[in-house]
């Protein structure tokens, strides 16, 4: 059965062909025949975020603000296809400072599209992604994320939160689905980002030893003169003090060696 409907087709297209290629005897440009992309495989996006997951709270905010539509018209009828960044229900659930609650129907939209891009990325399109940050997503405009790519391990900054690409839940063009660890909180709708997270634990070895700079130590000269200084303007040098201390006692080591 299959193999006469293929020859069928098949002297079809060499029938077209040759018609073409007589229609076309005047301009005779051989264009390589751009094959008609095959019509591709039906991604069911609700279907996906029930059983993968638990998406359940992404999904229900998806359904309540029609975005699920969106996304679902633009996996089905686009040749760019779809990326979705997907937080799990309990990334939901301990986001605990900046409420969603209030968001107005607009801002609880753009959050959602926030959560994708236009376009298909496959993982390895990520080191692409990351030297053309920042990326304008699905909510456009300044709804842009930051991706850095470091050595496979794949982050993604939206201004606020820090989260990181921690599985692919579906990849096959033109639709993608990674699972985040956190939702992505743009600075278009909660502001400026929030207070800076602890200093990252001083183990790992200094690539260039801290250039002197006038600026700090200019500070310091004004800081030092005025001891009645608030604890943020004193915590500065103190800290510098600190990892003076620490470079001295680490050549001292060394000297011992
Ligand atoms: C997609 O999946 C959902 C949930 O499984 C189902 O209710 C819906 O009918 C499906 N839609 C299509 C078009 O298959
Ligand atoms: C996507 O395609 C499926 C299957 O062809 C169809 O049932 C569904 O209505 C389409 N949805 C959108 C939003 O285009
Ligand atoms: C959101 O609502 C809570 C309580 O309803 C309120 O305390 C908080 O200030 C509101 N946040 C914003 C940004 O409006
Ligand atoms: C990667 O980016 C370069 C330009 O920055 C572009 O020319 C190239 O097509 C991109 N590759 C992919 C796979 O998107
Ligand atoms: C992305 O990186 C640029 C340059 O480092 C920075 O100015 C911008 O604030 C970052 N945006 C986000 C959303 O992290």
């Amino acid at each position: 059965m299959a193999i006469p409907k293929i020859l069928i087709v098949t002297t079809l297209l060499v029938l077209s062909a040759t018609t073409t290629a007589a229609a076309a005897t005047k301009s005779p440009t051989p264009s390589p025949s751009p094959a008609p992309a095959p019509s591709p495989a039906f991604v069911n996006l609700t279907h996906l975020f029930t059983v993968a997951g638990p998406f359940q709270t992404f999904l229900n905010l998806l359904q309540q603000t029609n975005v699920i539509q969106t996304f679902q018209n633009q996996a089905n009828n686009t040749n760019q296809g779809i990326t979705i960044f997907v937080p799990k229900d309990s990334s939901f659930s301990s986001l605990k400072k900046p409420s969603l609650s209030n968001l107005t129907s607009d801002q609880l939209k753009s959050l959602l599209l926030f959560h994708a891009l236009p376009q298909y990325y496959k993982l390895s399109e990520f080191t692409n992604l990351s030297s053309s940050s920042p990326v304008t997503t699905f909510a456009g405009g300044q709804y842009q994320l930051n991706f850095t790519d470091n050595s496979g391990s794949i982050s993604i900054s939206s201004g606020w939160s820090n989260a990181r690409l921690s599985s692919s839940v579906y990849s096959t063009d033109p639709v993608a689905v990674y699972q985040v660890d956190q939702v992505l909180l743009p600075v278009a709708i909660f502001g400026v980002a929030p207070p800076l997270p602890p200093p990252p634990p001083p183990a790992v070895v200094p690539e260039v030893p801290p250039a002197p700079v006038m600026g700090p130590s200019s500070h310091d000269g004004t800081s030092a003169s005025s001891p009645k200084g608030s604890d943020t303007a004193n915590s500065a040098p103190l800290h510098r003090l600190g990892y003076c201390m620490v470079l001295a006692a680490s050549g001292g080591l060394m000297l011992l060696l």
